[in-house]
């Protein structure tokens, strides 16, 4: 972090995370929090909430949490130094200049050096399509009805028929060699010296999020192969973390984002007025590109080309889109290839009707499997269903699992009853329902002794925070060694140092943490309450539950490395006073 932690809280504390938040999110105030629904994933109740005494947020669905700062890293896909600079300006805070290192610097440099060469050559090549020599790409681009506004939304250009101009232009402003070949724009070989990676082709800039160009499609005007190239992967172009339309479509907070796999897809969507359209950059579909579209997006609508190919790119999409928590749909497109074909064709507002009859793609991926089998064949149809048996173990949840059952059989004709045994001996037969995916960043599915033993750690923490009063009570029966992992020591720690010192102040603590990993965590630890408590009697006894079930975590944690830890002895002997203890005190909630 290159900011004194001063000036970070001070730009934390001048932006109210209920105001922030408040632009994004619509907000409804009930009890002490502000509720809505989760930007980071899917849902149709809100469980997202807002706490104004604690500067942060948590979803209660999801796990996504932290504080002002990481709401807007995550929600912006900004990195830490730009959301400090936007929240700095936002609060009026004037941000010091930093000094960075020797090695911070030259990165620095050798990225945004990278990125002017990239805008010299879109500039360029946006140039040479209006010039005379680029009458063939204009014309080629017309053919294929674009209009001169999306052309100039896109940044469209030309490489002309010469083979070295663009390195002569990009050497007239002043760039050195080496940084033109890093840029990947052109190449050296020692018989012919330079050499533009692209000529001959209408080019596509593509853009990051923020609209700064990072790289080039360029595709021929006829049928020579191969017909797209792409720039190679630089310091700034990582084709598996950016989607050709992203920085438009990030802003048309649609629902959705329709996910395809070509940039004239892209670009013929947004012309025809849907423009949440991204695609991926020559290559399949990413992980980390469903990361960045899970912070934008709830529901994605996959537009893949019809064919065999664009099926089984979809069929991976859609895993892959599981995997990080999203839902997906299928668009039909037949007749007609791809998007830019059918909306040719047919027009906007049939693609709009095949919108709204895009298939849930959990049938998606049964049709397809379906087309393996004879269905008028008994033998070859108890296959099919047995295979739909296991792809329904995949469903962990079993109100969403059984929902699923009933819209499975009534659609491919088979018993309810009979199904949902089928299910249960395949889900018996392999150990378990298998959980088909688990969310990155969900904190809810966690069932297992070790997130059993940290429950009370959070609980404790979670009504330490709102409840500080009752720290001088039970000071002398907790210390951070309690705490069994580091992340939580660390955050106890702060915790009572805070209470110590009367300035406990849990927003600023999640400052600390870097990694946004980590600072979910910590909004977790500050966001797990008990349930509804009536009455002072049962309060207490919850509290003093939670607290004794905290010694307990770490006295059983202390037992089972007996023998490898030499410390272990002394901290289960006193665990076990500490216990015994406990079980004898009172601990008295009225506020004194
Ligand atoms: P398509 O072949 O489906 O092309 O490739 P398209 O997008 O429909 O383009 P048009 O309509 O024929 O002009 C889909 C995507 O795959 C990548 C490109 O990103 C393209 O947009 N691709 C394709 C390549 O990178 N190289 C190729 O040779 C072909
Ligand atoms: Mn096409």
């Amino acid at each position: 972090m290159y900011y004194p932690d001063e000036i970070v809280e001070e730009v934390r504390s001048k932006n109210d995370i209920v105001d922030v938040v408040g632009r994004y999110v619509k907000l409804q105030k009930k009890g002490g929090s502000h509720f809505g629904l989760c930007p980071f994933h899917n849902e149709k109740s809100p469980s997202f909430s807002v706490s104004s005494s604690k500067q942060m947020y948590y979803c209660f669905g999801c796990g996504a949490g932290g504080n002002v700062f990481t709401f807007v890293m995550n929600y912006e896909n900004y990195s830490f130094q730009e959301a400090i600079q936007m929240l700095a300006e936002r609060a009026g805070v004037e941000l010091p200049k930093i000094e960075y290192s020797e090695e911070a610097k030259k990165k620095e440099s050798l990225r945004n050096l990278l990125l002017e060469v990239n805008k010299e050559a879109a500039k360029y090549f946006y140039y040479q399509l209006r010039a005379p020599q680029g009458a063939k790409g204009l014309e080629y681009f017309k053919e294929r009805k674009l209009s001169d506004e999306t052309m100039k939304n896109f940044g469209l250009g030309y490489s002309n028929v010469t083979s070295d101009d663009l390195v002569k232009y990009l050497k007239s402003k002043g760039y050195d060699d080496s940084i033109i070949i890093e840029s990947g724009l052109a190449t050296h070989d020692e018989k012919y010296g330079f050499h533009d990676k692209f000529w001959n082709r209408v080019m596509f800039p593509i853009q990051d999020v923020n609209h700064r160009v990072i790289g080039f499609g360029g595709r021929v005007m006829g049928d020579a192969k191969p017909k797209y190239l792409n720039s190679p992967e630089t310091k700034i172009f990582d084709k598996s973390r950016n989607l050709y339309g992203l920085n438009f479509a990030r802003s048309s907070r649609r629902e959705y984002i329709i996910l395809c796999e070509g940039y004239m897809d892209v670009i013929a969507m947004h012309q025809a007025g849907f423009n949440c359209a991204v695609a991926s950059l020559g290559t399949a579909f990413t992980t980390g590109q469903a990361n960045l579209l899970h912070r934008y997006a709830k529901e994605v609508i996959l537009a893949y080309d019809s064919d065999g190919a664009g099926t089984n790119a979809a069929l991976r999409a859609i895993k892959i889109l599981k995997e990080v928590g999203l839902t997906g749909k299928v668009l039909n497109l037949k007749p007609y290839k791809d998007p830019d074909e059918f909306i040719k064709n047919l027009g906007t507002e049939a693609f709009e009707e095949r919108i709204k009859n895009a298939e849930n793609s959990f049938f998606f991926e049964l049709r397809i499997m379906s087309e393996k089998y004879n269905l008028d064949d008994p033998e070859s149809k108890t296959s099919f269903h047995r295979e739909i048996a296991k792809k329904l173990c995949e469903f962990t949840e079993d109100v969403e699992r059984d929902n699923y059952i009933e819209a499975v059989a009534s659609k491919y004709s088979i018993g309810y009853e009979n199904l949902r045994k089928l299910v249960l001996k395949i889900a018996a037969q392999s150990g378990n329902v298998e959980p088909a995916y688990r969310p990155k960043s969900t904190a809810t599915k966690k069932n297992n002794s070790v997130d059993n033993a940290l429950k009370p750690q959070r609980m404790f923490l979670t009504w330490l925070i709102e409840e500080p009063y009752l720290y001088p009570k039970i000071k002398k029966y907790v210390t951070v060694e309690d705490f069994t992992e580091e992340i939580y020591q660390k955050v106890a720690k702060m915790v009572f140092d805070g209470l110590e010192e009367a300035k406990l102040n849990p927003a600023a603590i999640i400052s600390q943490f870097s990694d946004e990993e980590d600072q979910r965590k910590v909004a977790e630890i500050f966001n797990t309450k008990v349930g509804d408590l009536e009455g002072l009697q049962e309060k207490e006894k919850a509290f003093h539950d939670i607290l004794y079930a905290l010694k307990k975590s770490s006295y059983d944690y202390f037992s089972s490395k007996l023998g490898s830890d030499v410390t272990a002895l002394n901290q289960v002997i006193q665990g076990k006073k500490a216990l015994e203890e406990i079980n004898k005190i009172h601990i008295s909630m009225e506020e004194t």
